[in-house]
């Protein structure tokens, strides 16, 4: 018998695959079965998504839900959660329409439901995929024992440009971490299997190119070369789409053109033909509809076009609802379409167990068991903690002492529990956030005191915090002392302390959805708070909030300490006093690079050689440069220091010239050279320096997360296959050219130890 125990993956792999060819021929027969009972309204009925209401993200709302939900009309829909809630809409759908289909239950679960964990692009700072899929499904399980079953989440838009304010929600500039966060999101939520009542179905989007909007205006056109488009910004799609995804959103922005939501190339040729995607495909909020104002025709001719390209449900926009009938009549559309997308949407609901019970999302118990818990509580704060990135730390102020210091707490988001959560939580309650003041006093108790003062407004600016104010909610309100009182305070404090804590940066509304910024810098109020702490001569440790890449020359170069929080959520407070007092140690990197002025954007790492490269002298002319500032970043993409320092040493590649399919290992002596016990990032990047297109200058193609010992030395490898090699040339073929490479290790994309290798075909 244990000659053959080799064979039981193969045995497992083969029960699995017969499992799963019994469930697609279950669902087929059930579907076709329904679909025969169905009439074309119905059918019609079931690619409708409508809204509860909230979050309202676009120009109109759903009306008319109740009766639209008894008369079949709708298929599913969104901001209703609580399980005695969803319960009550479930009803609807099950006892009052004809055919009792039941609603799939959607929200926006974006990092977090009432637990809320770091910001997207603080999460992706972790470079953690365990810590990542861990929040996914935590979030998942608390928003199933909420009555949810799908989520609009993850998305994964690379984006390039920081005043485009949700680069906030998803993973950065790059393409391979953003694929391998994607990945671990959709694993999260899905879970072991989406007829898990704790597994959420999850919705990649912005389908596509969605955070390359011109000038990084929100809802801003997209004009892109296909090359670029394969390269850079697909891949984190399709990956997750083949972790699992059940479902994809269009974007609001127009690809090639033609706007995403009626784009076949898009939703179809390379969607279904080419990644071969089975699950369906929902418009983003009344997309659909603004294919009028992109000039695409009326409300009947865009929805036609949605439903050829290969929509087959629409957010809010009610074209599907109010045209398709008349399409089909028309001639316009054909059964067979208004089919597949029935088809697609039921298919969704029979994964998801509902046809089984309606009711499986929907269990009250839960809600008091599987919500805000201890231990979700205290995985939102480690997962916080990791994600923190330390950009400076002169003289090794930090960590701070647990006992016998005088710190100056200042800033207006020191005693704060509102801006903790960051932007999209539609059910985290910032009431339960934990603030920084809290949290230090958690962690190091009276063996610190603690000097408090607010010392500045988020901002001053009046026409502005109307902007920020838009929900109707004080998310930003004036103090009512005057700006000069309020720095007296904090000179006060500052002047009894030995350390200053300044918390400031970008509150809660300033980054997210709608919510873009042509000026990328500290808001002028803190500014000014932070110039009077610096000029007291004392230490100043920057605490930094934000939801994009900040540009910060001054605060770099005054400052002592910068620690970029981004939004850390419902542990917020708890999780900066770890790492401010030295429990955690610091092990962040960006994900996306920090420019030194609005002016140097789109910075990327991965940028291509021009034909006149920069040598960094001041005497050069008829370079590619600008005259008034460097082409350096302010910190590269990768970059994030620790408490602790490491070297990098002794670069081993095992082979310099490979053959066809042959493996590169490449191994590299990582060294912790200072007095922590830490974790770091090792970055593998691989430059391809002549090739039939012009290639990027270098290419992130794996990392490792390591912990290390004070003094601890450790062999790092990386093996290298030509897979690593591939990209789509000019024709879109994604392949490798024989050649030389660079294979580069290190602590940031600019920081590297190489060596070249040639490997031909
Ligand atoms: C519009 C946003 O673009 C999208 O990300 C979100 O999922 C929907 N609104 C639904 O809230």
């Amino acid at each position: 018998m244990k000659r053959y125990t080799f064979l039981l993956p193969l045995l497992f792999l083969l029960i699995t695959l017969s499992a799963k060819a019994q469930t697609d021929a279950g669902m087929d027969a059930f579907v076709k079965k329904l679909m025969s009972q169905m009439t074309l309204d119905e059918k019609i009925g079931q690619l409708n998504l409508v809204t509860a209401g909230y979050p309202p993200t676009g120009l109109g709302v759903s009306l008319g839900v109740e009766e639209k939900i008894a008369g079949g009309q709708v298929g599913g829909i969104f901001g209703v959660y609580g399980a005695a809630k969803v319960r009550g809409v479930q009803e609807l759908a099950v006892t009052k329409s004809r055919l009792k289909i039941p609603l799939i239950f959607g929200l926006d679960v974006i990092h977090g439901h009432q637990t809320i964990f770091p910001i997207p692009l603080g999460l992706s700072a972790s470079w953690d995929m365990n810590l990542i899929e861990k929040s996914a499904r935590i979030a998942a399980v608390e928003g199933t024992a909420d009555g949810l079953n799908w989520t609009f989440s993850p998305m994964v838009d690379i984006a390039r440009d920081p005043r485009w304010g949700r680069i906030s929600e998803g993973s950065g500039e790059d393409a391979y971490l953003g694929s391998r966060i994607a990945a671990a999101m959709v694993k999260g939520y899905q879970g072991p299997g989406l007829s898990q009542n704790n597994s959420m179905m999850a919705c990649v989007k912005h389908f596509g190119l969605y955070g390359a909007a011109e000038g990084g205006r929100d809802y801003n056109t997209v004009d892109m070369s296909r090359n670029t488009m394969y390269n850079y910004f697909l891949p984190p799609y399709k990956a997750g789409l083949d972790a699992g995804a059940g479902s994809i959103m269009t974007s609001f922005n127009v690809v090639d053109a033609v706007p995403a939501t009626g784009n076949r190339w898009l939703l179809t040729d390379l969607l279904r033909k080419q990644w071969g995607f089975k699950g369906f495909v929902v418009t983003d909020y009344t997309s659909l509809n603004e294919m009028i104002e992109h000039g695409l025709g009326d409300l009947q001719t865009v929805s036609a076009l949605a439903l050829h390209a290969g929509v087959d449900m629409d957010m809010v926009g009610e074209g599907f609802l109010t045209t398709l009938k008349k399409s089909l009549k028309e001639g316009k559309v054909t059964q067979a379409e208004i089919d597949q997308a029935c088809r697609l949407v039921l298919e969704a609901k029979y994964k998801l167990g509902l046809f089984e019970d309606p009711y499986r999302y929907v269990d009250e118990k839960r809600t008091t068991s599987d919500i805000l818990t201890a231990e979700h509580r205290q995985a939102a704060r480690e997962i916080a903690a990791h994600t923190f990135v330390l950009l400076k730390n002169d003289k090794q102020t930090l960590p701070l002492k647990k006992q016998g210091a005088n710190i100056a707490l200042v800033g207006p988001l020191a005693d704060n529990r509102r801006d903790m959560l960051g932007t999209w939580v539609v059910a985290g309650d910032w009431q339960k956030s934990v603030s920084v003041k809290e949290g230090i006093q958690h962690v190091a108790g009276s063996g610190v005191n603690i000097l408090y003062a607010k010392g500045a407004n988020i901002t001053d600016d009046t026409a502005f915090i109307h902007r920020l104010n838009f929900f109707g909610q004080e998310m930003v309100s004036l103090d009512k002392r005057t700006p000069d009182e309020m720095i007296r305070e904090a000179a006060g404090a500052a002047s009894q302390a030995d350390v200053i804590v300044a918390v400031l940066g970008e509150s809660q509304s300033m980054s997210g959805e709608s919510s873009s910024r042509s000026d990328i810098g500290i808001p002028a109020s803190q500014e000014r708070l932070l110039k009077e702490m610096v000029a007291t001569g004392k230490p100043v440790v920057l605490v930094l909030f934000t939801g994009r890449p900040l540009t910060l020359p001054w605060e770099a170069e005054h400052c002592t300490s910068i620690l970029n929080v981004w939004a850390p959520g419902t542990e917020a407070g708890n999780a900066i006093a770890d790492v401010l007092f030295g429990d955690v140690n610091p092990s962040g990197k960006l994900s996306a690079t920090f420019p030194r002025s609005v002016g140097q954007i789109p910075l990327y790492y991965n940028h291509k050689n021009t034909g006149r490269p920069y040598d960094g002298s001041p005497q050069t002319k008829f370079r590619s440069n600008y005259l008034d500032i460097s082409n350096d970043p302010l910190y590269p993409f990768g970059y994030g220091l620790s408490y602790t320092t490491f070297s990098y040493s002794d670069l081993k590649l095992s082979k310099t010239a490979l053959k066809g399919a042959e493996k590169l290992t490449a191994t590299i002596t990582l060294t912790n050279t200072g007095k922590y016990d830490g974790e770091e990032v090792v970055q593998l990047y691989i430059s391809d320096p002549v090739a039939t297109i012009s290639r990027s200058v270098k290419d992130l193609k794996g990392f490792q997360k390591v912990m290390l010992k004070a003094g601890e030395s450790k062999e790092i490898s990386f093996t290298i296959t030509p897979e690593d090699l591939k990209f789509y040339n000019s024709d879109l073929k994604y392949d490798w050219e024989s050649g030389e490479f660079v294979i580069g290790i290190g602590t940031n994309s600019d920081e590297l130890k190489s060596g070249k290798v040639n490997w031909t075909k």
